[in-house]
């Protein structure tokens, strides 16, 4: 998968891309991301992507000129919007960032991301560009490049291959539950107890546990993702009997 992503402070990804999973993932070819600095597409002498908005108002808008071009410099002239690779113009009007959005962009084979900065980008931008508006949380971030390198986060870790798929298939959301709590050595720490059923060998007894203990912490701390959730009908009853508990 390659993923382009346009900003005007390309060194705000140096470090997050050059560690850790994403860092192995590049190296191993598995992903491609290519940072554009689109003030590499501006017009004039002094490289201007910024204006005063029409009709006042604090703050500098970016201009549609740099970012459709830089655009168009990616994915080809003349553009046409194709959501087989999403153009995504981050912004806090967006859609709500969530694990299902990040598996249907891990399919893809390339998307473009738009940081913005400033006050924001021009509206003909979102309207005649972008294919997707995607926002990381109810929250104003001064630009676009900590939700992208969170949104690549997200992906790239469900990008077969990056990581163990059994681990990515029991982390929170992947079923629409909050994960079963983990636990590692030592067994017990300043007297607090690892559960003795983790302890007891027997695999069955585990699996029940760890199931029953995501769907109550998922009842507890995020009730609203049980509607949504692909229950089966005795997980759907083992959390009815659950909330009598209580
Ligand atoms: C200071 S913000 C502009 C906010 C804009 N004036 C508004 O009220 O909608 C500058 C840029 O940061 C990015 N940004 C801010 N908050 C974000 C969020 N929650 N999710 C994704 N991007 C965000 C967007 O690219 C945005 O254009």
């Amino acid at each position: 998968m390659r993923i382009d992503i346009l900003t005007l402070f390309p060194e705000m990804f140096e470090g997050p891309f050059s560690s850790s999973i994403i860092k192995r993932a590049i190296e191993r070819s598995l992903i491609h991301i290519y940072v554009n600095n689109f003030r590499n597409y501006a017009y004039d002498r002094h490289k201007v992507v910024d204006d005063t908005p029409y009709g006042g108002g604090a703050g500098m808008v970016l201009k549609p000129e740099p970012i459709f071009e830089a655009v168009e410099g990616l994915l080809g002239k003349p553009y046409v919007k194709n959501t087989q690779k999403p153009v995504i113009l981050l912004s806090p009007q967006g859609r709500i960032f969530d694990q299902k959005i990040a598996r249907e962009l891990s399919a893809c084979e390339r998307i473009v991301l738009i940081c913005g900065h400033y006050e924001g980008t021009d509206e003909r931008i979102s309207q005649h560009l972008a294919t997707d508006e995607i926002s990381i949380g109810d929250y104003v971030l001064s630009g676009g490049e900590p939700a992208a390198i969170v949104m690549v986060d997200a992906i790239a870790r469900l990008v077969p291959g990056v990581i163990d798929s059994l681990s990515a298939s029991d982390d929170s959301f992947s079923r629409g539950l909050l994960e079963y709590p983990q636990y590692t050595r030592p067994a017990s720490y300043r007297g607090y107890k690892v559960p003795e059923i983790l302890l007891s060998g027997n695999h069955g007894e585990i699996e029940k546990w760890r199931k029953e203990q995501a769907l109550k912490r998922t009842l507890i701390r995020r009730p609203d993702l049980l509607d949504k959730a692909s229950l089966t009908k005795t997980e759907r009853e083992a959390v009815e009997k659950l909330k009598e508990t209580l």
